[in-house]
């Protein structure tokens, strides 16, 4: 870990031991230092903790919790390198992605440090002369948080502003592969001025007890969850015996449409965009590819072309593009289903090499059809499957054929074409002749097996707060 000139972020850090977790480095396998890990009962003691802290938090005025939130955002600026360092470092992509999402992760920041000053209630025409209604918006009261590895800080801030926007303490579990992101972010909370039980980031050796404790406990009012939809639903499951709050932020298999009128240099670039970013490991990548007949050898020439540029490597090289894959088990996976491809017809145009350690070169399938397995599953990897269309009409019908339903993308110079095909998409959220969407302002989050809630924009606070409708009568 040398290199982090602000020391102070690596305080939660430890030695070896039995109460302790390694942390890796997945470009080369080395042990970058340790985590603690707490027991159950410590995870009941920062409840109580967290529920004391959110009945003063609640009384502070929104003005003075933007002041708080402001401060964090410019020292998650001013420590913006040994951030992106710390996250490339355990979570393998390039520096200059990682940096990327310091500032995406900072953003929420500083949107949720504004927006929890607008968080208006209503007033009501009443139907009644003798009445008068309102509503005002309170927080949930402590929120709880399980969040992933592929984008260590920035799942956690588009949770944990809104949050603390709000008037709510917020308790964080991250993944265990890259609590370091994590506990930095809050360090530089602390620092602007958080007190430290608004804000805790807990570990323990088992996701599945931490996942029991926060469902379970009656004192968590609010469970925000990114993951997997399998893991998403059984964690629903547990929140029904509390009755708690919860958006889930789940799987995806976005379609990545190119119609025989798109500007495919366009295409091209947002292709590769959607598709590597973070080596294919965000539920929001490109999964299938869709190209029309028409084009679809310029394409596949154009986009083959692109993806040889790639460049894979450590992430803390300059010019790499790809990092490794978060573990052995992410591997093994992209592996098979590749493999898989291969065996019920699909042809590799380009890539499909495992390489040394956790890299695998990023792999263009051609020759695919709907009925494959690939075109169904979330692949998680550098795997771009490509797939002939002829006709808008059973493209759509493809498209829309998944039990997800988060991000989708097409390309199209036509305005008609664009209204009717973004109307007619079943998912959450459509980029047109765009291959990255996602930005603080924008509502994020899916439909259908993809989850609920929305996350970021002006909506992300609501998932935060409860209307409470007040009735003056006597008039
Ligand atoms: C995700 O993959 O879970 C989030 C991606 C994003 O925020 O763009």
């Amino acid at each position: 870990m040398n290199n982090i000139k602000n020391t102070s972020l690596l305080r939660a850090t430890c030695s070896a031991n039995d109460d302790a977790i390694a942390i890796l480095n997945p470009a080369n396998g080395d042990v970058l230092t340790h985590i603690p890990l707490i027991s159950v009962s410590d995870i009941h003691k920062y409840i109580e903790r967290s529920v004391l802290a959110q009945k003063q938090w609640q009384s502070t005025t929104a003005a003075e919790r933007s002041v708080i939130l402001q401060r964090w955002y410019e020292l998650m600026l001013e420590n913006s390198d040994d951030l992106a360092r710390i996250m490339t470092l355990e979570q393998g992509k390039p520096l200059a992605e990682a940096k990327g999402e310091v500032m995406y992760g900072a953003s929420f920041v500083q949107w949720f440090a504004e927006e929890g000053k607008r968080t208006y209630g209503d007033t009501i025409p009443s139907p009644s002369s003798s009445k008068r209604l309102a509503t005002i918006k309170q927080p949930v009261g402590v929120a709880a948080a399980i969040t992933p590895w592929n984008f260590p800080i920035a799942m956690i801030t588009r949770k944990a502003a809104p949050a603390l926007a709000a008037g709510c303490s917020f308790i964080v579990k991250p993944a265990n592969q890259t609590p370091l992101s994590a506990y930095a972010t809050a360090e530089l909370a602390y620092q602007a001025g958080l007190p430290r039980d608004l804000l805790i980031v807990i570990n323990h050796h088992s996701s599945v007890v931490i996942g029991d404790v926060l469902c379970e406990h009656p004192d968590i009012k609010k469970l925000s969850f990114t993951g997997s939809t399998g893991v998403g639903s059984q964690l629903l499951k547990q929140c029904a015996s509390t009755l708690k709050r919860t958006s889930m932020e789940l799987g995806g298999n976005a379609p990545f449409i190119v119609f025989d009128d798109a500007n495919i240099d366009d295409a091209v670039k947002g292709a590769i965009a959607s598709k590597f970013r973070n080596a294919g490991q965000t539920c929001v990548c490109a999964n299938r590819f869709y190209i029309h007949d028409a084009i679809y050898d310029t394409f596949v020439e154009k986009f083959t072309q692109a993806v040889s540029e790639l460049r894979i490597g450590n992430g803390l090289e300059p010019g790499v593009s790809i990092g490794p894959l978060i573990d052995e088990r992410a591997k093994h996976d992209v592996l098979s289903y590749i493999d898989n491809a291969v065996s019920q017809g699909a042809t590799i145009h380009y890539g499909g090499d495992s390489l040394d350690g956790l890299f695998v070169t990023p792999t263009v399938l051609t020759q695919v059809s709907q009925e494959m397995d690939i075109v169904q599953t979330e692949l998680f990897g550098p795997i771009a499957p490509l797939i002939r269309f002829y006709d808008d009409e059973e493209l759509l019908t493809h498209a829309n054929d998944t039990i997800y339903g988060l991000a989708s993308y097409f390309y199209t110079q036509s305005i008609h074409r664009a209204l009717q095909i973004a109307e007619k998409l079943e998912f959450g959220m459509v980029g047109i002749n765009e291959g990255l969407i996602s930005n603080e302002v924008a509502p994020f989050g899916g439909v259908k097996h993809s989850g609920f809630g929305r996350e970021g924009a002006k909506q992300g606070i609501d998932e935060y707060m409860n209307i409470k409708y007040l009735c003056f009568g006597g008039y």
